[in-house]
């Protein structure tokens, strides 16, 4: 069975009370439940984890290889800033798909630029929830490709 571990950064603990009109109503546990549903109707076991810490999200990325088949990742702010999160994922190797709930390339200049999508296979932005349910088939269909 593949296995598919969505990583969520910073802040991301407080969806649903969190800049509602950007980010909805729901919470965190309620996206990533309906996360896990969708992965397991499509076959697919799927983990996530939150966490506030770039070194966490490192240490999280890190501990992935030989665990998981493929990454969802939504770095937070630190996709903006985090040039760790970028080489851990290059170390890694392990296919990425980074996501977010927002469209950044809609938003302030200093969330346009994704310092991590580079080392992703490519980037889901903008689709609320849904952007979650996008990368799961994405980083599926991707791997059906190349196994
Ligand atoms: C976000 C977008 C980031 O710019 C922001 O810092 C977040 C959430 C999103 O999912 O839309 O915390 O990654």
């Amino acid at each position: 069975m593949m296995k598919i571990r969505i990583i969520n950064g910073p802040n991301l603990n407080l969806l649903g009370k969190r800049e509602t009109g950007i980010y909805g109503n729901q919470t965190l546990e309620a996206i990533m439940q309906a996360a896990v549903e969708h992965g397991r109707k499509a076959g697919i076991e799927v983990e996530w984890v939150q966490h506030n810490d770039e070194g966490a999200i490192v240490t999280a990325i890190q501990e992935s290889r030989g665990k998981v088949d493929g990454l969802v990742l939504n770095p937070a702010a630190y996709t903006h800033t985090s040039v760790a999160i970028r080489d851990a994922l290059q170390a890694v190797a392990i296919p990425c798909v980074e996501v977010h709930l927002s469209n950044i390339h809609a938003r302030e200049g200093f969330r346009q630029t994704s310092l991590t999508a580079p080392a992703c296979i490519g980037q889901i932005s903008g689709f609320g929830a849904a952007s979650y349910r996008l990368g799961i088939d994405a980083l599926a269909g991707q791997m059906k490709k190349n196994g």
